[in-house]
């Protein structure tokens, strides 16, 4: 560590024992390489606050900060570990030692296409994303994935035209990309999941009868008295309303 990055470390030392005051739980540091420079952060911190609190801002690699928008996929080592780890900067905390970068954005190529005149079957997969059947499953996209997918396998009901499965098991993709960066076969395995997402929406979802009438009411206007209502609040309010939500 240089001089003028030790002072740094000096005065982050400082300004974190400025804040302990009594009553208060005391913050214990760690020293953490962020894109390759130290760093004294609290050892509760996930990596965005930790970048954040070395003094950087992020101007790419953030969006929601709640784990849903994938925009922070992020690889790091730990000490005595030869493994690259995954994780999304907003979700995953510090450890001692941890050397992390962020991968802002991974590059692919997207297929094009036209929802309407497409089949939902494995036709659709070879000819968008011949590179599908180039799996080898090796299983490193399900241990790269921060959302526990089963990653592997949904490329597998890919293969065999199951777009049902590969619909199912890829719902809660949030598209950071970690495993396609960590696939040997060079396979985009979110862009496949979005493939079947779409696929299994337009040709294959039971229709509901439960969202045709919610629709209706929204035509309707049963709603705009409380639509006018949650409008009209700050944010304070809105944030609190949002967090006492029922949620599944
Ligand atoms: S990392 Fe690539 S090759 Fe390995 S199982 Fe996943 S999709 Fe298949
Ligand atoms: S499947 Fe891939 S893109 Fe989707 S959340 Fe998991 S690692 Fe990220
Ligand atoms: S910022 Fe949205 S998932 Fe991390």
């Amino acid at each position: 560590m240089s001089g003028d990055q030790q002072n740094e470390t000096d005065d982050k030392n400082k300004a974190v024992s400025d804040t302990n005051q009594p009553g208060q739980p005391q913050a214990r540091m760690v020293t953490v390489s962020i894109m390759g420079k130290p760093a004294l952060v609290p050892d509760d911190s996930t990596i965005m606050r930790a970048i954040e609190y070395s003094g950087q801002q992020i101007i790419r690699g953030a969006g929601c900060r709640e784990g849903f928008c994938g925009a922070c996929g992020t690889i790091y080592r730990l000490p005595g570990d030869y493994r690259i780890h995954t994780g999304l900067a907003c979700t995953t905390l510090v450890q001692e030692g941890m050397a992390l970068s962020q991968i802002p954005s991974v590059p692919l190529e997207k297929a094009v296409y036209d929802l309407e005149k497409l089949t939902p079957d494995v036709d659709t997969i070879k000819e968008l994303y011949p590179v599908t059947f180039r799996c080898v499953a090796c299983g490193t996209c399900t241990k790269a994935c921060p959302q526990g997918l089963q990653v592997m396998d949904y490329i597998q009901s890919a293969m065999r035209g199951d777009i049902a499965e590969l619909m199912e098991l890829s719902y809660e993709c949030v598209g950071c990309g970690l495993c396609a960066l960590r696939c040997p076969s060079e396979i985009i395995q979110h862009k496949i999941a979005i493939l079947g997402k779409r696929l299994y929406g337009r040709y294959l979802r039971k229709e509901s009868k439960e969202l045709d009438i919610r629709i209706q009411q929204v035509k309707n206007h049963e709603y705009d008295g409380e639509y006018a209502e949650l409008m009209s609040l700050d944010r304070g309010a809105l944030s609190e309303r949002y967090y006492a939500r029922d949620t599944e």
